[in-house]
């Protein structure tokens, strides 16, 4: 099951476990935004649509696809909330914690109930290297609320580890996604070390195959974030985005 598999990074990486012949649930908020035939017209591919925000509604769409086992959950849905928008949109914050942290414990609380019955699987969270900055004016409410998304998943892999149940955190720089062009004028190709989606397709599937901790790329941007958080916080507040 993937959470936010309409677009982007979720939706790539449907296109990747279709190919392999998975039987998958792909979900969001509008799930007419699929822009995929093949995808569309698999039987092995239902749709779900529901705010991840929504306890019972998630749960549902859990229980009902995972009635005949659930292999592997991943989270991609979030939510960017830009520093000027937190302050002229009222009710942005909280969608942005509902969205990024408290949707994604109850997805994984659902998720590892079913799992646990089952004595096997495995929990991806889609998070971001913007969680490993320590500050981050343009972005700082989306950065700690991907930090506690990197927390929450560092928690739960301890929790359920007796299980059998894995838990990998997927922490990208720059993916070239409608969601990154749409926050950037229909244009992202200025971001630095941006990456496309087939490339960060091969890295996610990769660190799931490995039953991986963390995935973080590209290793210049976490380099590069290393050095930021290594500067004074003044000189660090400098930075605009
Ligand atoms: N692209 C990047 O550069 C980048 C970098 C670092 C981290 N990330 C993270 O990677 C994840 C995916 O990003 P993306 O660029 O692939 O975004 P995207 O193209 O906008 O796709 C986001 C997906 O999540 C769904 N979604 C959003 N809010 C939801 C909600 N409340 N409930 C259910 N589904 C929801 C969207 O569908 P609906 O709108 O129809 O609900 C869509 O399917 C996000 O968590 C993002 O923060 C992205």
């Amino acid at each position: 099951m993937i959470i936010g598999g309409t677009s982007g990074i979720g939706l790539a990486l449907a296109r990747h476990y279709a190919e392999q012949g998975a039987e998958l649930a792909l979900c969001s908020r509008d799930i007419t935004r699929i822009d995929d035939h093949e995808l569309r017209t698999d039987p092995h591919v239902q749709t779900f649509q529901f705010d991840i925000a929504d306890r019972a509604a998630l749960i549902r769409a859990l229980h009902d696809f995972g009635k005949g086992g659930l292999d592997m959950l991943i989270v991609t849905a979030g939510q960017y909330a830009d520093a000027n928008d937190l302050a002229s949109e009222s009710g942005l914050g909280l969608q942005v914690v509902q969205t990024n942290i408290v949707g994604l414990v109850q997805a994984f609380e659902t998720a590892a109930e079913l799992m646990q019955r089952q004595g096997h699987g495995h929990l991806v969270a889609v998070a971001s290297v913007a969680g490993l900055l320590e500050e981050y004016p343009g972005g700082s409410l989306y950065s700690a609320s991907k930090r506690a998304a990197i927390g929450i998943c560092d928690a739960y892999r301890k929790a359920l580890r007796p299980y059998g149940i894995a838990v990998t955190t997927i922490l990208p720089g720059y993916v070239d996604t409608a969601g990154l062009r749409k926050l950037n004028h229909g244009n992202a190709r200025a971001k630095p070390f941006l990456r496309s989606e087939p490339d960060a397709v091969r890295r996610i599937v990769h660190a799931i195959e490995q039953r991986a901790e963390r995935c973080i790329f590209p290793w210049q941007l976490h380099m590069m974030v290393r050095l930021f958080n290594s500067l004074p916080s003044s000189l660090q507040r400098l930075r605009r985005k």
